[in-house]
């Protein structure tokens, strides 16, 4: 406010503005200085393992993702229904950068939003009930517009992960939205999470109102590892 302030009274005397205008410049002004600073906050909430944006996600047919379906989910129609998105694909596919860019326009929509990887955040529950501050780290999670779980099943779960699991998406179901990225079709998720009563939990959670979107074609990390590799001489 203050530096719009003081380049309104810099202006030419030449140059003039009703007080009504300049008022109107000054509120302006601060309005939209207010908006990017809870945007920049946000964005720094979330944590997000890359800088990604939907705007820029790879679409093509082989790779089975269109323009059209990108500009729908910038919408973030899913978040106001409080619908899930499950990111399916092989490695080096740009899941992970389609999960980051889901919650960076989540955050530009106004939405709270935070990237964990799945064993990053079993791991931060595991130490939440070590010292007592369980339940608040579910509450906090509970209460997050976006929570993106990435690498979803890529590790075999104990009994307890599974049980802290389903703390998490119970308490989110039908409330918040989840995004999940994971190298397994969602029919294969039963079978590898192990206990069949916990499992059928999880799954109706998570995949019972969820898009979801396959990712496939060749890895993206090759195709970028090999253009950046030496040339011969
Ligand atoms: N749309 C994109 N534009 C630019 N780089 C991308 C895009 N999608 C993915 N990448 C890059 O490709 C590499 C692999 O993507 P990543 O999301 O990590 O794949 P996955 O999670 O499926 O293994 C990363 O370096 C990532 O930044
Ligand atoms: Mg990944």
């Amino acid at each position: 406010m203050a530096q719009a302030v003081r380049e309104l009274m810099d202006t030419a005397p030449g140059h003039q503005l009703s007080f009504d205008e300049k008022l109107g410049i000054v509120v302006d002004r601060e309005w939209a200085e207010r908006d990017n600073r809870r945007l920049t906050r946000r964005l720094k909430e979330a944590k997000l393992a890359t800088r990604a944006s939907l705007d820029n996600v790879l679409c093509d047919p082989e790779r089975g993702v269109d323009k059209a379906t990108m500009r729908a989910l910038s919408s973030c129609q899913w978040v106001k229904s409080k619908h899930n998105i499950v990111v399916v694909g092989k490695t080096g596919v740009g899941k992970t950068y389609v999960g980051a860019a889901l919650a960076d326009a989540a955050c530009r929509t106004g939405y709270r939003a935070i990237f964990f990887r799945v064993p990053r955040l079993l791991e931060e529950l595991a130490l939440a009930r070590a010292s007592g501050v369980y339940a608040s780290l579910l509450g906090k999670l509970s209460r997050i517009d976006v929570l993106v779980l990435d690498d979803f099943l890529l590790n075999p779960m104990t009994d307890i992960e599974r049980r802290d699991l389903l703390e998490v998406v119970e308490d989110r179901y039908d409330k918040t939205s989840t995004v999940i990225t994971t190298q397994m079709p969602t029919k294969t998720w039963h079978e590898a999470l192990g206990d069949p009563t916990i499992a059928d939990a999880i799954c109706d959670r998570l995949v019972h109102n969820a898009h979801v979107l396959k990712l496939g074609g060749p890895s993206i990390r090759r195709k970028k590892a090999l253009e950046t590799q030496p040339q011969p001489a």
